[in-house]
Order: C-alpha cells, then structure tokens, then sequence
C-alpha cells in the first residue's frame, strides 16, 4: 500500500498506539478521582502537559487538551466571540480557511457579528497590510490558518503577529493544524494567543489535539461542567489518548529539520512530474508552500476517476479535503485563489509524511503517467 493521503490523517505510529493501549488498559483510573487510581492517571495527564510545552517552548499550562482541530478552532472562535462582545463584534479571517472555521462564521452572524473575510492571491496567500487595514476599533480576534490543507500555501504569520502587538485589544488564533511538525512555527515569537493543533495529523490516534491558550487570555467555554482543562472543556479527560500524542508529538519533532528536507525532496519531484506532464496543472505555490502537500489539476477530467484508477493499485490520494472531498462540486479554495472553475474542479491532492519513500512518490508518478496515456481519465 502506498498511502499518500497525510493531509487527511496519518497512520499512527506503532510506539504510540503501544502506549495507547499500555495507558488505557493500565491506567484507566480517572484523573479527577481523588483514589490512587485517578492520582496516576493525573500525574501521566500532568507529565505530558510537561513534555508538550518544552517541546513547543510553551507553558504547561497554557495547553488545553481537546478532541482535535475542529474543537480546537471552535473553542477558539467561538469561546473569544462570546466572551469579548461587549467590547466588539467584528473578526478578521481569510477566504481559505478550514472548514472547521469557516461554517462556525455563519453561525456566529447570526449572532450579529461581523466578519472580514481577506481575499488570497493566487499563491493562495494574504498579506500583512490587508489585516493592518481591515482592524477596527470593534475588532476582537483575527483568525489565520497556517498552512493550508488543500494547497499547502503558508500564511505570514510571524509578520502578522509582530503587527499585531500594536493593537492589544485584538486577540491572535492560528489553526496550526497542518503545520505541526512540517512548518515550525514559535508561539511566543510570532505573538499568537491562541493555536489549534490536532494529533491525528502527526501520527497520533484520532480524538487528540489542544489548543494553546497563551497565559492570562480569558474564552468563554463551549462545554460546561467539571472543572477540567481549567474550566474551559469540561469532560473527563482522553487520557490514554493524550499520552500516546505526546508520544506522537516527541517522535514527530525528532530530527525534524531532517524530516523536513526529506519531505521538501519529494516534493520537488512531483512538483517536475506535474510541470513536465502536458495535461497537468499545478495549483500548489512553489514558493511558500508547505513541503508535504501537493496539489494538480487535470483540467477536463473528472479526479475521483483517477483516485480510483491509483486505487487499483492500492495507490491512496484525495481530491479536495477529506471533509469537503465527497462533495463534486469545484474547491472553494482553488476559485478563491482566482482558478478558473475546470482547474478548481478536477484537483488532486497528494500529501507525504516522513515516512512516504522516494520509491513510493515515483511509482505514484509512472502510474499516473500511465493512466493519463492510456486515457483512461473520463473526461466531464
Ligand atoms: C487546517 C485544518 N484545520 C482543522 C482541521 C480539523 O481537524 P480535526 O480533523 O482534528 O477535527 C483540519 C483537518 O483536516 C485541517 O486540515
């Protein structure tokens, strides 16, 4: 099997699920009990906050452990909306954003307030000056995704940090989702106050993830009830979950610039395949884009035909994003980013992890190159 499709999930490692399966079956206690059970489930719960903030040169506890990005992002949009309207109801976002995001603005429109969303280039990307201009007196919160999951295009978001120090009474929320791991990015430097990461994109089991709550930054709770995670997600803990992402997240940023430079290797391969291949068409940016995500079109033919031609020989891609993939119509983001509707209708999308090999990535490309000489692509 050659899975290519790492922008959806990951396959955890195999030292995480050991340890997964260790913690759930021998420290099931709960970390809330005050018996010697929920005292271990508590310390392990206490040393993989540890282990986290080193790794991301943050404090232990201005970690939030959640079930994934989608909460993560929700916590963060929702829980500084509701906790700041008196003192404004406007956000600033971009036209890219996850979905995860993105429907959460319509609901919070419906609840008066108003949202700025930022047109992209055709990198996909925003600059620094369209944020400077949108910010209002009523701003409460700007909101930038990283690295984008379909196209891989990567947001300045240092630059728009540092800018951002001028306006205290904006608060600053990354969703570092596809980032984690592939595009570092240092919390404090780039002044964020709030940063989504999600463990099933870095080898973790799914139902893991935090948010980042910088020290001192107040949100309103989505769910209320124990005083867990600092009262701000209430709900016993995914204990045996958050130690084997710990794990996932030490193994992860192990010789990560190594990773990186692997990762950016294979990419530069598909990247001349796509280029030299007459009926392709390349939509990721070669400049900043992440190194783990490529993204084509075949402009004319129908993507789900070609997934399930690579399928044939247990060849794993996506189309669109996993959640938006089922649906036929054209990528939001690749008409955002101004492609016309045959291009944002007939994407692939190929993504790596440190683990895909070179082998894999030119078997991948022959196969493609096959089915497009046989025309086997059913054409719209
Ligand atoms: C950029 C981005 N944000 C948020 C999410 C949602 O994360 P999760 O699947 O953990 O809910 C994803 C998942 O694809 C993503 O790619």
């Amino acid at each position: 099997m050659i899975y290519l499709d790492n922008s959806a999930t990951t396959k955890p490692y195999k030292e995480v699920l050991d340890v997964f399966t260790k913690v759930a079956s021998h420290y099931f206690g709960n970390p809330s009990s005050v018996n010697a059970l929920g005292s271990e489930a508590e310390k392990l719960l206490n040393q993989s906050r540890e282990v986290i903030s080193k790794l991301l040169n943050i404090h232990p506890s201005e970690i939030v452990f959640t079930s994934g990005g989608t909460e993560g992002n929700n916590i963060a949009v929702k829980g500084t909306a509701l906790k700041y309207r008196s003192r404004g109801k406007h956000i600033i976002t971009t036209t890219v954003e996850h979905a995860s995001i993105y429907e959460g603005y319509k609901q919070l429109e419906q609840l008066g307030f108003e949202i700025t969303f930022l047109p992209v280039n055709e990198r996909g990307r925003i600059s620094i000056d369209q944020v400077q201009r949108a910010i209002r007196k009523d701003t409460i919160l700007v909101s930038v995704i990283h690295v984008n999951n379909e196209v891989g295009s990567i947001q300045p978001i240092t630059e728009i940090g540092e800018m951002l120090k001028k306006y205290p009474h904006v608060l600053f929320h990354v969703d570092h989702v596809q980032g984690i791991g592939k595009v570092p990015l240092d919390f404090k430097r780039s002044n964020v106050d709030l940063c989504t990461v999600s463990g099933h994109k870095f080898h973790s089991v799914k139902g893991t993830g935090f948010l980042y709550v910088r020290k001192g930054i107040k949100l309103e709770p989505l769910f209320t009830g124990g005083s867990q995670e600092n009262s701000l997600r209430a709900g016993t803990e995914n204990v045996s979950g958050i130690v084997a992402m710990t794990k996932a997240l030490r193994m992860t940023m192990d010789h990560q610039q190594n990773k990186i430079a692997h990762l950016t290797h294979l990419k530069n391969l598909l990247f001349q395949f796509v280029e030299k291949t007459e009926q392709t068409v390349l939509n990721t940016p070669k400049e900043w884009s992440a190194p783990h995500i490529i993204n084509f079109s075949i402009p004319g033919a129908k993507p789900e035909v070609i997934v399930h031609a690579l399928e044939e020989h247990q060849i794993y891609v996506s189309t669109k994003s996993a959640c938006s993939s089922k649906q036929t119509s054209a990528s939001r983001i690749l008409l955002e980013m101004g492609k016309d509707e045959r291009v944002a209708e007939s994407a692939i999308r190929i993504s790596f992890s440190a683990e895909t090999t070179i082998e894999e990535v030119k078997k991948c490309m022959a196969v493609i190159e096959d089915i497009l000489q046989q025309n086997k692509v059913i054409m719209r």
